[in-house]
C-alpha cells in the first residue's frame, strides 16, 4: 500500500514513518519546519501546495498527525490554531478523499473536560480550551463529510526518542543535570506509548475500522506519578520530583484534570509486553 504521512517530522508521524517503512510499506512523509533528509516539505495551510502535492502521488492511506499541538500556543493564538487544526486538515482530508485515499486523523483526549474520566468513544465531548474545541470541530467534519475516515484519539504520548517533543526525554535531560522538576498531582491521564499507538493504528486501518477510536496506554496515573516512574526507571533520584498543582503553573489553557481514555473495542486495548515494551 502507498501511504502519505502529513507531519512525519513530529513525534507520532516519526513513529509511523519508521514503523510502516520497517514493515515494507511504501511511505512518503512530509515536514513543515523541521527538515529531515527523507521527507518532503509541505505547509498544509497552503491550499495550492496541498493540491499539487497530492496530484504528484498515488496514495491509498493519508495519515494526518500534523497539528498545532501546543495547547497554550493554541490558547494564545486561536486564529493560528483554527488554521492549523481545522482548516488545513479539512483541506488535506478532502483532497485525499477526492483521490480515493483512506483518511486517518489524530485527535486528542482534550476534547473532554476532565470532569469524570476515563472516557470511552461514546462519551460526549466537552472541550475546555481552544485546542480541544478545534480538534472537536475537525472531528465532526471528518465524521460527517469524509467517507471511511478513522479518527484516533491518543493521550499523553511518550517514547524513547531523543527529541525534546518527547516527555520522557525532557524529564531525563533535567534529571541528568540534577535539576528539580515540578510535576502536577491533580492531572490524571492514560500515558500512551508511541510505539504501541502506531502499531494499533495500523492494525485498525487493516481491519477497516471507521469512526472514532481511543488508543491509549493501559494505566491511568498522575503526571507526578508518571515523572517519578521515569526517574526510577532511568536510575535518577525521585526526590528531585516536586509535587505541585496545575493551578500553580498559571497556564493560559485550562487542562482536563480527571481525564484519560479507554476503548470499548477489546482488540485495541493495549497491553504491556504484548503491544509495547514498557519503559517504566
Ligand atoms: N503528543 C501528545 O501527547 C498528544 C496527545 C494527544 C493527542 N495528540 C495529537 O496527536 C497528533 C500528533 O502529535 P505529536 O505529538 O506527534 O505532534 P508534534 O510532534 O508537534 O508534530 C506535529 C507535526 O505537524 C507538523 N505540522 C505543523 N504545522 C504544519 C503545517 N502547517 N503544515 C504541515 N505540517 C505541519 C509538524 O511539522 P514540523 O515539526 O516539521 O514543523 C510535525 O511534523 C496531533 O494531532 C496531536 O494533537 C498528541
Amino acid at each position: 500500500m502507498q501511504h502519505v504521512i502529513i507531519g512525519a517530522s513530529g513525534q507520532v508521524g516519526g513513529h509511523l514513518h519508521r514503523t510502516l517503512t520497517r514493515l515494507g510499506e511504501d511511505v512518503t512523509g512530509t515536514y513543515y519546519q523541521h527538515p529531515e533528509p527523507s521527507l518532503i516539505k509541505l505547509d498544509i495551510t497552503r491550499r495550492q501546495d496541498v493540491h499539487d502535492f497530492f496530484d504528484a502521488l498515488k496514495v491509498h492511506v493519508v495519515w494526518i498527525p500534523a497539528a498545532m499541538a501546543n495547547v497554550d500556543q493554541c490558547q494564545r493564538e486561536p486564529e493560528g490554531s483554527y488554521l492549523h487544526n481545522v482548516e488545513a486538515p479539512r483541506h488535506v482530508a478532502l483532497s485525499a478523499a477526492k483521490r480515493g485515499a483512506r483518511v486517518v486523523f489524530f485527535s486528542t483526549d482534550y476534547v473532554f473536560d476532565g470532569e469524570n474520566g476515563p472516557y470511552n468513544e461514546k462519551a460526549p465531548v466537552h472541550p475546555i480550551q481552544v485546542y480541544g474545541q478545534h480538534k472537536g470541530e475537525i472531528e465532526q467534519y471528518l465524521l460527517t463529510e469524509i467517507s471511511h475516515a478513522l479518527i484516533i484519539r491518543p493521550a499523553w504520548i511518550y517514547s524513547q526518542d531523543e527529541n525534546p517533543r518527547n516527555f520522557v526525554y525532557r524529564v531525563v535531560e533535567q534529571l541528568k543535570k540534577k535539576n528539580p522538576i515540578k510535576a502536577v498531582t491533580d492531572q490524571w491521564n492514560t500515558p500512551t506509548p508511541g510505539e504501541g499507538l502506531v502499531k494499533m493504528a495500523w492494525q485498525a486501518v487493516q481491519d477497516g475500522f471507521e469512526g472514532i477510536l481511543h488508543i491509549a496506554g493501559p494505566e491511568r496515573l498522575t503526571r507526578y506519578e508518571l515523572t517519578r516512574r521515569i526517574a526510577r526507571a532511568f536510575g535518577y533520584d525521585v526526590n528531585l520530583i516536586e509535587p505541585v498543582t496545575t493551578e500553580s503553573f498559571h497556564l493560559p489553557a485550562p487542562r482536563p484534570l480527571n481525564g484519560g481514555l479507554v476503548t470499548q473495542y477489546a482488540p485495541y486495548r493495549m497491553e504491556k509486553g504484548r503491544d509495547f515494551t514498557p519503559l517504566f
